[in-house]
């Protein structure tokens, strides 16, 4: 069997690993990690969870901790992430690795009070990860130079390449050295992605390691026909109320505020996730779904994407994605790195034709269930049986924007579900607790500790640069 040192890399950052538990290379990491090792441009695709972050992060760190120092404010690896939210995750998993090799990593996104980053990037940061537009207000303010950046990393690529992205990626890019290391990583790269490889990229070699479309065989994928509107409503409820961590995935951000008022009122303890949301609360909101106290994340595609949290063991299409890359990244919440999950869409009537067409796109077995005239008991035993639905307390918890808003710019934990849980603590089936504020994972063998899916931030600053304004999510 292959191991993380017969692929090259350095002692210290296989303790690391070991020490979370993680010994062997997933086949992403064994096909792609010698050639970026080797200096090579990259392109990687592999599925949902498939462990993409360690196959660019790793060489990374090893390949700049052997070249010399970094400069303050002259990063020399450069990873970018469409959210805020991946962004700080990346940099939470990097983090350990490169301390253990010397080095520093720094995350800035949009949403943070812009001089934390200013006075952060006056010591030497050897790898910055950062979502493009506060990595340009950077720039801008001449805090941040590119010029000295060797290896670059774009995660979620296709996305990057897409059209609300490449011009402010195509600048900064621009702003690193010609001749740097490029490491292009996505579950689903597809044509978008040759505006980066043709102007950016030399010789890439491409590593795909799995059929583009269904890849995770660990995932099972059904279709609930739920009649109307109302009667998928119930559903949805009844879904909600189920032990064990649950994604709700919405098309628009008033959706999802709506959604999650609904379940909370129920007695589910829900939380929205969308970009208009305060920073300090997407934070708190990820972190309490990590650690279990927010059992149901309810999300634009704001969470679609790269978001890795454990224990996910649902995903809900409550809106059909727009497009069935979309699916398959929502759906690659679940069913991570080797676990079992379950993945559901609910169609009302008069959705089945876009439904169809976009589950033959993404290539997707799934099974149909026609759950219409929803009252009936064996409809609520087939979703039961399926997805762990059951009926919810009905004692409504406070809304979330009571809790959450207008409070001071100090993060605090999400408030405990202990309200209208049905006996309180055991409600969400699987929270681990430990989730640390930093989102450090700290020395946890993998799968018995937490893995926090946000960081803290210091400001609930808006940022006016942020992609967000102009994204659906
Ligand atoms: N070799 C490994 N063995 C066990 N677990 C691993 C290994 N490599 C990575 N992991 C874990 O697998 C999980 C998924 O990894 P990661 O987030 O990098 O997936 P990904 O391929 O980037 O997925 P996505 O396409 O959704 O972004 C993480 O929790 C990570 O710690
Ligand atoms: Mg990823």
């Amino acid at each position: 069997m292959t191991t993380f040192a017969d692929l090259g890399l350095p002692r210290p950052i296989i303790s690391v690993l070991a020490k979370q538990g993680i010994t062997s290379p997933f086949p992403i990491q064994e096909a792609a990690i010698p050639d970026a090792l080797a200096g090579k441009d990259i392109l990687g695709r592999g599925p949902t969870g498939s462990g993409k972050t360690f196959t660019f992060g790793l060489p990374m760190i090893s390949r700049l901790a052997s070249s010399g120092a970094s400069k303050p404010g002259r990063p020399r690896g450069l990873v970018l992430a469409p959210t805020r939210e991946l962004a700080i995750q990346i940099q939470e998993r990097l983090d350990e690795p490169a301390n253990a090799m010397g080095l520093r990593v720094l995350s800035v996104v949009g949403g943070v009070n812009i001089n934390n980053h200013i006075r952060k990037l006056a010591r030497p940061v050897d790898i910055l990860v950062a979502t493009p537009g506060r990595a340009q207000d950077l720039v801008n303010q001449r805090k941040l130079s590119l010029a000295d950046v060797s290896l670059t990393a774009l995660d979620e690529a296709d996305q990057m390449a897409d059209m609300g992205f490449l011009p402010q990626v195509k600048k900064l890019l621009d702003l690193t050295p010609n001749d740097g290391q490029r490491l292009l990583f996505s579950a689903t790269l597809d044509g978008d992605v040759n505006k980066l490889v043709n102007r950016f990229m030399h010789d890439p070699i491409t590593h795909s390691t799995a059929p583009v479309q269904a890849a995770v065989d660990t995932m099972k994928h059904y279709l609930f026909f739920v009649g109307e509107r109302d009667d998928r409503n119930k559903v949805v409820t009844r879904i909600g109320a189920r032990d064990g961590k649950t994604i709700m995935f919405m098309r628009t951000k008033h959706g999802v505020d709506r959604q999650a008022k609904k379940l909370r009122r129920a007695g589910i303890p829900a939380m929205g996730l969308h970009g208009d949301k305060g920073q300090n609360t997407r934070t708190t909101t990820l972190q309490g779904f990590a650690d279990g106290s927010v059992s149901v994340l309810v999300a634009t595609d704001i969470a679609a994407r790269g978001i890795d949290v454990h224990d996910v063991s649902l995903v809900v299409h409550v809106d059909p994605p727009a497009e069935h890359k979309a699916y398959l990244h929502r759906a690659g919440r679940t069913a991570r790195a080797g676990e079992a999950g379950t993945v559901v869409t609910l169609v009302m009537d008069a959705q089945r034709d876009e439904v169809d067409k976009l589950i033959a796109k993404a290539g997707v077995d799934a099974q149909s269930i026609d759950l219409t005239n929803d009252a009936s008991p064996a409809h609520n035993r087939t979703l039961a049986a399926i997805t762990g639905a059951q009926a919810p307390t009905g004692v409504a918890l406070p809304e979330p924007g009571q809790q959450q808003q207008k409070k001071s710019s100090k993060p605090k934990a999400a408030k405990p579900r202990s309200g209208g849980g049905r006996g309180g603590a055991s409600r969400g089936g699987s929270s681990r607790g430990g989730a640390t504020l930093s989102g450090k994972r700290g020395n946890t063998p993998r799968g018995k500790g937490s893995k926090a899916g946000g960081g803290a931030s210091s400001s609930n600053k808006p940022s006016r640069s942020n992609n967000s304004r102009r994204r659906s999510w």
